[in-house]
């Protein structure tokens, strides 16, 4: 689902270029929920930009979901991430103005008309994230963890087979924060999303099935990740507040 071939990026920042990757090799499956760990500055939101498709590596060879980025136009790029890839980012990237249901619906609305299914689609998805209450408020209206909720349900509209989050629970407090966590694992054990995710707290890393730690622009160390979480909750089930980051004894 996702192939990076000797993949560099290169920042020319004034009279100081930055190597912020160098000559990353990665393949990530579908269905694999990878978290990114290491050092501020070691190159991870670089990495997630360039998965993202919002910007380009200085040398190597990106494939998404069977897509050769750097052989695309810009246009096409921009169609591509808007069907293809769900974004969730540290500080939400909500627009204020917009209801949780509107929010969620933005990926469509980008591309067309929103039809009454699409609507429908949306508060099913808000439902499913536990805001089913909260359809008509605005981010202003919400708490941290509902507005990460209404990001990860706009993240799902439309079903792309690539979710990609920095940060995501990075402004939350712990139960919110397992919540959102939750949500990204179901989609990629129940839907075969392929899930990658930055983080800089190891119980959030955890939760993947597969951590890689970046150091200095390199993949300093790539594993599966030995996990004893709960399985997902029945449908319609209220969220467990029990942390998969439960302290092991
Ligand atoms: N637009 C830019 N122009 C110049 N240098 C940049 C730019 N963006 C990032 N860098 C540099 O590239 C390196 C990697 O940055 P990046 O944002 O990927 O780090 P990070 O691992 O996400 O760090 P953090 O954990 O602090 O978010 C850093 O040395 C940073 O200073
Ligand atoms: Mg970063």
């Amino acid at each position: 689902m996702i192939e990076l071939q000797r993949v560099s990026k290169n920042y020319d920042h004034l009279e100081q270029p930055v190597t912020a990757l160098r000559e990353i090799d990665l393949q990530v499956g579908r269905g694999e929920f990878v978290a990114i760990m290491g050092p501020s500055g070691s190159g991870k939101s670089t990495l997630l930009n360039l998965l993202s498709a919002l910007d380009k590596p200085t040398s190597g060879r990106i494939v998404l979901a069977g897509a050769d980025i750097g052989a695309m136009t810009d246009d096409a790029v921009t169609t591509f991430r808007r069907e293809k890839i769900g974004l969730i980012f540290q500080f939400f990237n909500l627009l204020p103005t917009m209801t949780a249901v509107e929010n969620v619906l933005l990926p469509v609305l980008l591309a067309r008309r929103a039809t009454e299914a699409d609507r429908q689609k949306a508060v099913r998805l808000l439902e499913q994230v536990g805001l089913g209450h909260r359809l008509t408020h605005k981010p202003s209206a919400m708490s941290g963890g509902e507005m990460q909720r209404v990001a990860v349900a706009r993240a799902f509209m439309t079903e792309p087979p690539i979710l990609l989050a920095d940060e995501p629970t990075g402004n939350l407090d712990s139960n919110s924060g397992t919540e959102v966590l939750r949500l990204l694992r179901r989609q990629a054990e129940e839907h075969g999303t392929t899930v990658v995710m930055v983080t800089h707290d190891a119980n959030a890393a955890r939760v993947g099935s597969r951590l890689i730690v970046i150091r200095d622009g390199r993949i300093q160390s790539d594993a599966p990740v030995a996990t004893s979480a709960p399985s997902a909750q029945p449908a319609g089930q209220p969220p467990e507040q029990s942390s998969y980051a439960a302290p092991t004894a």
